[in-house]
């Protein structure tokens, strides 16, 4: 096989569609996407969830964060079908019950200002939650060592951090998801 024929074979391979199942914000979703299509674009492009956000594609900035089984991951890291059979949610898939729909973490920033343009704030939402549910009370410096995959480039951290240290010692009291 000549080398441009390789190539050809791999793209197909990688653009083959391919079954996925999975729970979506508490809904089943089945659908088909092609092999190569990352968890952040099928999430953004193929269930219009726009409130994950794309802000690097290479794993740095964690505007892209979900929850997948509860825990919080780039989604830009995972390719859609690993999700297969899994629980995800994204932004808008918190604080369904919550007075205002706000979710606790965002209440919180909201009120401690902690977002400014707010690109990163979903990012920065979903991984608080999963810090949030895995540990209480936090300390600041707990609270910055979690942060670490988080990149904000307004609002210096200090109010986002101040906000979930307040929130991981007085529990809001809806449900997180
Ligand atoms: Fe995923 Fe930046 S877009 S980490
Ligand atoms: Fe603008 Fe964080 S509020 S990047």
């Amino acid at each position: 096989m000549t080398n441009d024929a390789t190539t050809s074979a791999r793209a197909a391979f990688h653009a083959r569609r391919v079954p996925l199942a999975y729970t979506l914000n508490g809904a089943q979703v089945e659908c088909e996407v092609e092999a190569r299509t990352l968890l952040v674009h099928h999430l953004r492009e193929d269930r219009n969830l726009t409130g994950t956000h794309v802000g690097c594609d290479t794993s740095q900035c964690g505007a892209c964060a979900v929850h997948v089984d509860g825990n919080a991951v780039k989604s830009c890291t995972l390719l859609a079908v690993q999700v297969d059979g899994s629980e995800v949610t994204t932004i808008e898939g918190i604080g369904g019950d919550c007075p205002d729909g706000l979710h606790p973490v965002q209440d919180t920033l909201r009120r401690k200002h902690g977002l400014q343009c707010g690109f990163c704030t979903p990012g920065i939402v979903m991984t608080a939650i999963d810090i949030l549910d895995s540990q209480q009370p936090l300390t600041t410096e707990e609270v910055q060592h979690s942060l670490i995959g988080n990149i904000c480039r307004c609002t210096g951290y200090q109010n986002i951090v101040d906000a979930i240290v307040e929130l991981s010692e007085s529990k809001g009291a809806c449900s997180h998801e």
